[in-house]
């Protein structure tokens, strides 16, 4: 199936992590060039051989999500660098914050989770929704979690973060489906990525798993797969969704 994103441009945050790769690669693997948006230039550049192996365009641009007032600049240099408007933005970096009960938390904790989860997206929108209105061609697709539906233990700010951006894509897709930008969420419950694997022993692994109707938790390509369809043209009429990639960790398994 042709997903129609043959000469498109995307940024993609968090392209230095497990999934940010896969899904900057699946992109490329259907035409994108891409710009990759992260603080580990090493990292980045690991995912930009992916992209280059494809027979795309990648850039570079180190940018800390967490300050925001950075991001106008950062969308700049994209466009510069691949030669045109940005059409996709997949958000898929997420600040590694420290597990912990609310009433743990310090305010500075906190504030620092927002800033990066929410201040630095939040400042990258109005540039790339510019770009997406001009081309009148757009796919914002964020990353969010079954935990901002379900909730999760010891990360109170990540949840509330997640269920921040379900209710945010709904209002990007009504206030620009008539531009051509659909805006939806993909959902994972747990993906074996390297920040799942440092996190979770053995017997929590097997937990998640059983946890699951699957019985496994995903691979980042299964999730990456979901992204790349939701930014094709196939996915035209697709907006305002949150869409559960979680094997099932959302369903009642208990029987
Ligand atoms: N793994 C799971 O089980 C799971 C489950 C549900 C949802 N998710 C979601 O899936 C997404 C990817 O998760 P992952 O497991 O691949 O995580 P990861 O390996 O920790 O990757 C996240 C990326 O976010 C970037 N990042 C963090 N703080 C940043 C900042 N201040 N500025 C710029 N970039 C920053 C990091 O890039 P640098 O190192 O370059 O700064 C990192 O590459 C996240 O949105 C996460 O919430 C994951």
């Amino acid at each position: 199936m042709d997903l129609g994103l043959h000469g498109k441009r995307a940024l993609v945050t968090g392209a230095g992590g497990d999934l940010g790769r896969e899904i900057a690669a699946g992109l490329a693997a259907e035409g994108v060039d891409v710009a990759l948006l992260g603080r580990d230039v090493g990292r980045l550049e690991a995912t930009a051989d992916r992209v280059r192996a494809a027979g795309r365009s990648a850039v570079i641009v180190p940018a800390d999500l967490g300050e925001p007032d950075s991001m106008a600049e950062a969308v700049q240099e994209a466009r510069e660098v691949l030669a045109g408007p940005i059409q996709l933005f997949v958000h898929a970096a997420a600040h590694r914050f420290a597990l912990g009960k609310a009433r743990t938390l310090s305010v500075a904790t906190s504030e620092e989770h927002l800033r990066v989860d929410m201040g630095g997206p939040l400042a990258l929108l109005p540039p790339l929704i510019e770009d997406m209105m001009a081309s009148r061609f757009g796919r914002i697709v964020w990353i969010g979690s079954t935990a901002g539906r379900l909730g999760a233990g010891k990360s109170p700010v990540y949840s509330g973060i997640k269920a921040f951006y379900a209710g945010l894509v709904r209002n990007l897709a009504v206030d620009h489906g008539t531009f051509g930008i659909t805006a939806n969420i993909v959902e994972p419950s747990f993906i074996a990525t390297s920040r799942f694997v440092e996190r979770t022993d053995e017997a929590s692994a097997a937990r998640w798993a059983a946890a699951t109707a699957l019985g496994r938790v995903a691979t980042p390509s299964e999730v990456a797969d979901v992204v790349t369809f939701l930014c094709s043209a196939r996915a035209s009429y697709v907006t305002g969704a949150v869409i559960p990639v979680a094997g099932g960790a959302d369903l009642n398994t208990l029987w």
